[in-house]
């Protein structure tokens, strides 16, 4: 995939793990029970961090992941192993034409993939299919117009202008809000799709601001270069752009919101 943004490289296959970690510890899999023996499968499984998490969760699960560049399928293979988990059948491929039978798994999961993907029908009907009857999906999408901080700055604007405009350029900007109709055009039942918005502030004690303005730095500011010379923008200040963000983690006036949003659905019984 030559227009993935963030590469995959070593230092990012690192952060896709503690970005796992940080949603689990923000709620993300709150109320998603995984139960033993259920066969789950990870659609865009990336370096492995989400079903790292859902071993812990569950580690009675039977874990299949797919991924279509190779060296994400081996990292994600050689964490499940370290995690006790070494029958996790993690395979490259593209997640247009699954490997897998019909009525394969009782859930599919899916986060931060379908911001990629231009068009995600045919991903979302492939998804169905290997779906048991009744079986469930679960996808987290942000939405890239909903990053915003306090104390506003034109640098941070044009960051966050940029990168919107980047994922509509090669995946879809706004895929979080799209959820719902997505998954209804795709065939899904009982679709809901729940915000799980963010909004932090400065408060003594409480480091969860700088937490999540260093976490969102931490994934735009290795894509500043890229975003450059792809969109013929100023690379110095788009980095003056996370500088800004990560000075307001700092900021005692500092406050930052992020909205996500979990779409659950289910194949129809
Ligand atoms: C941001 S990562 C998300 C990883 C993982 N879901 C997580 O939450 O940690 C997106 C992944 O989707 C993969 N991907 C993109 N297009 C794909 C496709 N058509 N089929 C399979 N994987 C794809 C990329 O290679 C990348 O590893």
């Amino acid at each position: 995939m030559s227009d993935y943004l963030y590469g995959y490289g070593p230092a990012e296959q690192e952060r896709l793990l503690r970005q796992a970690r940080y949603w689990k510890r923000a709620g993300l899999f709150d109320g998603v029970e995984f139960r033993p023996g259920e066969a789950v499968l990870e659609i865009g499984c990336g370096a492995g961090g989400v079903l790292g998490v859902i071993h812990e969760l569950q580690p009675a699960a039977t874990l299949s992941g797919i991924d279509v560049e190779p060296r994400q399928v081996e990292h994600a293979s050689a964490h499940l192993r370290e995690l006790g988990a070494p029958d996790a059948d993690v395979v490259a491929g593209d997640a247009t034409e699954l490997p897998w039978v019909d009525g394969t798994f009782d859930t599919v999961w899916m986060s931060w993939f379908l911001e990629h993907l231009v068009d995600p029908r045919r991903v979302l009907e492939e998804a169905r299919r290997v779906l048991k009857r009744g079986g469930r999906i679960v996808v987290c999408e942000t939405d890239y117009s909903t990053f915003k901080v306090h104390p506003e700055s034109p640098n941070y604007d044009y960051l966050e202008q940029a990168q919107y405009d980047y994922f509509e350029r090669h995946g879809c900007a706004t895929a979080g809000r799209l959820l719902g109709p997505w998954l209804t055009a795709a065939g899904f039942v009982e679709v809901q799709n729940v915000l799980a918005g963010f909004h932090h502030y400065q408060v003594p004690g409480d480091d969860r601001l700088s937490q999540h303005a260093n976490y969102v730095a931490e994934f735009i500011e290795p894509t500043v270069e890229r975003l450059a010379t792809s969109l013929d923008l100023d690379a110095d200040r788009l980095q003056l752009g996370v500088e800004h963000l990560r000075s307001v983690g700092a900021d005692p006036r500092g406050a930052m919101t992020q909205i996500v949003y979990r779409a659950l659905a289910r194949r129809a019984g």
